[in-house]
């Protein structure tokens, strides 16, 4: 049976890079995208309006394409959810209630995107455990760490097949970051590459779990495309590639642009940081259903400037 799968968040940090790759899998006429505002123009595609707190729009909407799967990605980011706790709660928690509900009702497959977030300061910050202690200080954590016990209860109580990661930060030449916290391992190489020097909003010694975006889709494909049986987390799987110091990221930039300059001015987004681990452990991920990531530091780096400068020149 072909599949009809429904992405929301679709233009989004990781929509825009997984959008193509669910294209080129299932036909672009089988990929309906769910756009709230943000819509781009000319967009190739099955996009329609609507807002994932509306539960009638989302069941009609269901209905309408005999939806199979479910990539549910709306949700606002950790720096935004601080400035804007209550709107953080309703978007990422009734949008996943709503899309429980439903798939729940029509036997939808679900993927949804958990975070780091979910971990907080009393959390052993190096190689974190799967299990461990989970007392996240921003809204966002704290909406992604119920999000994953209400998926771990669908999963128990009505057999729904939901599936998730704890993504770390990351790292894409495509979209723009939007209010997280790990953004300054994106913006970086716009610093880089427009200016020749950047302002980090950390500190040169916060280290934070992070991945290239080809390794996140892949872990992504990978997890919803597992048989059932393999997965054996219902909450979310830890997921890690590289953990590096926004200094080593500098430096690691340098090795191709000798004259590039970071200043560090850190912000409130430093209190978000100091609260997540530095090291992930993903051993569950990599026994269970067999993940590798591919990139690290050096390889992520230069692919992202080469394709951000090509890219940016394109745009003159
Ligand atoms: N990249 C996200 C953020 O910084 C983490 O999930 O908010």
């Amino acid at each position: 049976m072909s599949e009809k799968v429904l992405v929301t968040g679709p233009f989004g940090q990781i929509g825009t890079d997984l959008v193509p790759e669910l294209q080129k899998r299932h036909g672009k006429e089988n990929v309906i995208l769910l756009g709230h505002r943000h819509i781009p123009e000319n967009f190739d595609g099955v996009i329609e309006r609507g807002d994932v707190r509306n539960r009638e729009d989302l069941r009609s909407l269901i209905e309408k394409y005999n939806i199979t799967q479910i990539f549910h990605l709306a949700s606002l980011l950790s720096a935004t959810g601080e400035k804007n706790p209550q709107l953080a709660w309703d978007v990422n928690m009734n949008g996943l209630k709503n899309i429980l509900d439903i798939a729940s009702e029509n036997d939808i497959k679900v993927f949804w995107a958990s975070s780091i977030a979910v971990f907080g300061s009393t959390t052993p910050r190096d190689n974190t455990p799967q299990r461990t202690i989970l007392e996240p200080t921003t809204m966002y954590g704290v909406t992604k760490l119920a999000g994953e016990m209400l998926c771990q209860y669908y999963f128990l109580k009505y057999c729904l097949d939901v599936r998730s990661v704890r993504y770390p930060g990351l790292i894409s030449y495509k979209a723009e970051p939007g209010g997280g916290t790990t953004d300054y391992a994106v913006d970086i190489f716009y610093g880089a590459i427009m200016e020749n020097k950047y302002t980090c909003f950390v500190r040169e010694d916060t280290v934070l779990p992070m991945m290239y975006m080809d390794d996140a889709i892949r872990a992504t494909l990978m997890i919803m495309e597992a048989e059932k049986e393999k997965i054996k987390i219902r909450t979310s799987y830890n997921l890690a590639a590289i953990s590096f110091s926004a200094k080593e990221l500098e430096e690691e930039i340098k090795k191709q642009m000798v004259d590039f300059s970071v200043e560090y001015e850190p912000d409130e987004r430093q209190k978000i940081a100091d609260s997540w681990p530095r090291t992930i452990d993903d051993s569950e991920a990599r026994s269970d259903w067999g993940w590798r990531h591919e990139f690290d530091l050096g390889k992520m780096t230069k692919i992202m400037l080469e394709k951000l400068r090509g890219k940016l020149t394109a745009k003159k």
